[in-house]
């Protein structure tokens, strides 16, 4: 028999990151058990009440072989998938001009790759399980807008929504709702490699002269993944403080 407390069941990937140990408590918080997968097993502390629901696990999102193992144990421990938080990825930069291969192949694998895999690994279990249920992809705003020195970066974002769109459609009828978050920048290790003048001028740039944090981003994926957002799919929510929609030329 499964055991766990929990009312639904969340699988969640890079859930040792920034965005991911946040996403991950208020999973909890919402009375979700939760798989937590990353490269490494995630091994940050969750409040003793709470450890009964939660799963942790070791998974390279680039090996397909070792997330179908993973999604078999989560359905053996958990019972059932409900809720997949596709949120692993890497951010390094880099020009189209002075992108070499092995960085270009290495953000397509973790950043796209990576998404495909995981959810063809999970798909077959969301699919056997029962209730509302929801895939919610961590793009970004990059993926629709322009930045000099990601390409990379950019280009598996973009991708990563034409994936969420087809499975969209794949799976509507079943009612399995797939959408994507889209953050600008939020304050997690992600942004280390930015020198610190860089992230002040950023936070300037926001119409809401912050970064956004962790948890603005994990509101927003609770939010598609329950009950309120059974109608939405296909959809690309952004969570920038008004970053992407700035006509900043007009700006006073
Ligand atoms: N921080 C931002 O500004 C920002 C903005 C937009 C989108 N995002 C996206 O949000 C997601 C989470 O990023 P974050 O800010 O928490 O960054 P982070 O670097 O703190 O966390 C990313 C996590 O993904 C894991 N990961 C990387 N490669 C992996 C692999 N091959 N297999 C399994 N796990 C792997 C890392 O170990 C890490 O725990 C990413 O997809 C990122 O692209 C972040």
């Amino acid at each position: 028999m499964p055991s766990h407390s929990a009312k639904r069941i969340a699988v969640l990937t890079g859930a040792g990151g920034g965005i991911g140990q946040v996403l991950a408590r208020r999973l909890l918080a919402e009375d979700y058990a939760v798989a937590l997968i990353d490269k490494q097993r995630p091994d940050y502390e969750v409040g003793a009440a709470e450890e009964g629901n939660v799963l942790r696990m070791a998974a390279d999102v680039t090996d397909g072989a070792a997330l179908r193992d993973a999604a078999r144990d989560v359905e053996a421990h958990f019972g059932g998938v409900h809720v997949l938080m596709v949120n692993a990825g890497i951010g390094p930069s880099g020009t189209v001009s002075q992108t070499g291969a092995a960085l270009w192949d290495g953000v397509l694998d973790v950043n796209l790759t990576g998404a495909f895999n995981t959810m063809q690994a999970f798909l077959p279990a969301m699919r056997r399980s029962q209730g509302v249920r929801s895939v919610v992809l961590t793009s970004s705003v990059l993926a629709t807008r322009g930045a000099r020195n990601m390409a990379a970066y950019g280009a598996s974002k973009a991708g990563a929504i034409g994936l969420m769109q087809c499975s969209a459609q794949e799976f509507a009828a079943e009612g399995i709702t797939v959408n994507a978050l889209a953050p600008g920048p939020v304050q997690t290790p992600l942004l280390d490699s930015l020198p610190g003048d860089a992230l002040a001028e950023l936070e300037k740039a926001v119409p809401m002269k912050r970064l956004g944090t962790p948890d603005d981003v994990a509101s927003a994926a609770v939010f598609l993944a329950g009950p309120g957002a059974t109608f939405i799919t296909g959809q690309v929510l952004v969570i920038d403080g008004g970053l992407s929609g700035r006509a900043y030329w007009r700006d006073a």
